[in-house]
């Protein structure tokens, strides 16, 4: 295998063929490929030309020797919706979302799961645990039922009903906690020590980054399919929901590798964190301008991906935000709410508080002018509205009586 671990603080090698959590400093492992050894074969010509249509069309930068060995659901090949210039997206003439939720299991999460239980699996590993804001919990049940492996889940007590259901239909192992996602991370560490599973958590084993890397590659397949062009694009801006922030770093990786690779050149978007106002450590620490974020007291949000309280890869994140001139932000629940009403409405894009968060923030540092309407946009719909369903209350609805040939003077009212 072309590939290598190496600590994301120190850059000590590890090895890649055996199963790995944290660096002994307590950071993420990257994996790494000699680009050089397959820069002649692996060529977007060749991505594109392949009858695969899933992110393993990416393979030989994800951790497989050949796309037969995938533990895959289809995940990827999302598309990249445009916006329509109308109602609260008037003034935005270049903006697009790439809509997670047709990924297996509704979310983005299907991408990382793909990737990290397929090396998990074939380095032995038999049964996973990890703690879940809900929508990893979904996705890593459904790969481990694909690769026939157990896996057990920790999350908050106040999870979306939906994650909790579709885990526990896939016959998942579901445990609620009274507690954050970080208390439940502290179970899953006491668990893997006493019984042996693996630990998933996300950036506390190496490739669910790899998995969600591959949201960076396809972007800028997207743009040049809008382009009418071959050569691959980036957006000038890209906004992502922030909670562990493994996507946003996987793209950030992602880009490298393409540039590496000759796909483009040193050009990259302006990134930027979107977090809740009621769990914002990121934007905090990006704001006092420090490396490391502190762990934010009494984190509430009914935008459960971003109920993240502290994450391990904070000092990554803070690095990318820095690295591509960008920024970060907050909105509150009820302005998260009603960016994902909007979207509803006017552009037809059922999105998860998540998303409507990122178009919130786009508002936002528009009108501030840190941005203008009129650049490359892309908003991450993280995930699927209807997994939310609970927090979308639409009243009483009047039932018609069909055998009563007046029931539709209702609607003269
Ligand atoms: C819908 C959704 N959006 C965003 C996030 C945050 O993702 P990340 O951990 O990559 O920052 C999550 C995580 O649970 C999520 O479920």
């Amino acid at each position: 295998m072309h590939q290598s671990l190496i600590c994301s603080q120190t850059e000590q090698s590890y090895d890649i063929n055996r199963l790995q959590n944290l660096s002994e400093t307590g950071k993420p492992l990257l994996a790494i490929y000699d680009l050089d050894a397959i820069r002649d074969r692996f060529t977007p010509e060749c991505v594109r030309n392949r009858p695969i249509r899933s992110m393993w069309k990416f393979w030989e930068v994800l951790p497989v020797e050949s796309p037969d060995e995938a533990v895959s659901l289809g995940e990827g090949c999302t598309p990249l919706i445009p916006c329509r210039a109308r109602g609260s997206f008037a003034a935005f003439s270049n903006l697009f979302v790439k809509d997670e939720a047709f990924n297996p299991t509704g979310s983005f999460k299907a991408r990382g799961m793909s990737a990290a239980i397929t090396r998990a699996v074939a380095l032995g590993a038999k049964v996973i645990a990890l703690p879940s804001a809900g929508n990893a919990a979904g996705a890593a049940t459904y790969y481990a039922a694909q690769a026939g492996i157990e896996c057990y889940l920790f999350m908050p007590e106040d999870t979306p009903p939906a994650n909790i259901i579709e885990s526990v239909v896939g016959g998942a192992h579901v445990y609620l906690v009274n507690g954050l996602i970080s208390d439940c991370g502290k179970l899953v560490k006491q668990g893997c020590e006493r019984f042996g599973w693996f630990d998933l958590s996300t950036l506390k084993e190496p490739f669910r980054i790899e998995g969600k890397k591959t949201m960076g590659y396809e972007l800028a397949f997207d743009l040049a399919d809008v382009n009418g062009t071959n050569d691959l694009k980036l957006p000038d801006v890209i906004f992502y929901p922030t909670g562990g922030g493994t996507g946003l770093i996987g793209m950030w990786k992602a880009f490298n590798e393409m540039e590496r690779l000759g796909w483009i050149g040193k050009e990259r978007p302006r990134m930027v964190v979107v977090q809740a106002e009621g769990c914002s450590p990121v934007v905090k620490a990006f704001n006092e301008g420090v490396d490391h974020a502190e762990m934010f007291p009494n984190a509430h949000t009914v935008a459960s991906g971003l109920r993240v309280p502290a994450a391990v890869g904070d000092f990554l994140m803070l690095n990318v935000l820095r690295e591509s001139n960008g920024t970060a932000v907050s909105v509150s629940d009820e302005e998260l709410l009603s960016g994902a009403r909007e979207l509803a409405t006017e552009q037809g894009v059922y999105a998860c508080p998540e998303g409507g968060a990122v178009w919130k923030a786009c508002q936002q540092l528009a009108d501030e002018g840190w941005l203008s309407p009129a650049e490359r946009i892309v908003l991450f719909n993280t995930g699927a509205g209807l997994k939310y369903n609970h927090l979308l209350p639409v009243g009483e609805l009047p039932i018609l009586d069909h055998t009563n040939a007046d029931c539709l003077d209702l609607l003269d009212q």
